[in-house]
C-alpha cells in the first residue's frame, strides 16, 4: 500500500484521487481536470518568450502542457509529475509534439524535478503545491532550476470567479502568506495575481 501523502498545508493526510491519481480513480480525476480546470489566463502572467524552456511541475492531464504547445513560441516544454497514470494522459494529450520532442514528460517532484541548474526560463506549477510535502524544499529546487532573470508561476485554486469547487479547495490567507514569504526570501521580485479561478504568484529570479 502507498504511504499516505502528508502535505505542509495540512495536518491530516490527503486522501484524494486529485492529489496524487493513480488507478481507476485516478485516470477519472485526470480526465475531471482536463475538462473543468481553465488555465488560458496563466499564459499572459507566465509571459512565455519566443525560444524559452518552459517546465510544469505537477502537469496532470497535459491541458496546461497543451496551451503552452498551441499558444506560445516556447522551444521546448518540460514537465515532471509523480504520478505514472497522468505521464500516460499527458502524453496522449500531446502526442504530436511529444513525438517531435517539443514535449518532454518525465516523472518527478517539485523538490526533485531531475534538471540542470539554471536550465529553464519559466517554470510553472498550477494546483499542486498546496498538497507539496515540503513547500521551501520545493520552492528552493525551483529556484536552482530558473536562469537568473527567469520566472517561477506557483498558482492555487481561488480567484476573483472560482466555482463551487475551486472555492472549497482555497487555501487560508496564512497559507497563502506563507507562499508569498518563502517566495520572497529566494528572489528578487514577487507578484501577486488574482485571475478568474487561481490565485498565482509569480516570483523573478
Ligand atoms: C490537482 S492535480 C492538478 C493537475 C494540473 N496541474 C491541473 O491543474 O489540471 C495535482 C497534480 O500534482 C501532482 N503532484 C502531486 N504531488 C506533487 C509534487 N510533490 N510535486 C509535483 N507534482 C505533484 C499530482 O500527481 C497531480 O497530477
Amino acid at each position: 500500500m502507498d504511504t499516505p501523502l502528508r502535505s505542509w498545508a495540512d495536518d491530516r493526510p490527503v486522501a484524494s484521487p486529485f492529489a496524487r491519481p493513480s488507478g481507476t480513480a485516478g485516470r477519472l480525476a485526470g480526465r475531471f481536470m482536463r475538462w473543468t480546470n481553465r488555465q488560458d489566463d496563466l499564459l499572459d502572467v507566465l509571459d512565455v518568450q519566443p525560444g524559452d524552456t518552459v517546465l510544469e511541475v505537477g502537469y496532470g492531464p497535459g491541458r496546461l502542457v497543451r496551451l503552452l504547445a498551441d499558444r506560445t513560441e516556447a522551444a521546448v516544454i518540460r514537465g515532471v509529475d509523480p504520478s505514472p497514470e497522468m505521464r500516460h494522459a499527458a502524453a496522449r494529450a500531446n502526442r504530436g509534439a511529444v513525438r517531435t520532442g517539443r514535449v518532454v514528460l518525465d516523472l518527478g517532484t517539485a523538490d526533485h524535478t531531475g534538471l540542470a541548474e539554471e536550465s529553464t526560463d519559466r517554470v510553472v506549477s498550477v494546483n499542486n503545491v498546496g498538497i507539496w510535502p515540503d513547500l521551501e524544499a520545493g520552492l528552493r529546487e525551483l529556484h536552482r532550476v530558473v536562469r537568473p532573470g527567469g520566472a517561477v508561476v506557483i498558482a492555487w485554486h481561488g480567484g476573483t470567479s472560482p466555482g463551487p469547487l475551486t472555492r472549497r479547495l482555497r487555501l487560508p490567507d496564512d497559507k497563502l502568506d506563507r507562499i508569498e514569504h518563502a517566495l520572497r526570501t529566494l528572489f528578487t521580485d514577487v507578484t501577486r495575481s488574482d485571475l478568474r479561478s487561481l490565485v498565482a504568484f509569480k516570483a523573478v529570479r
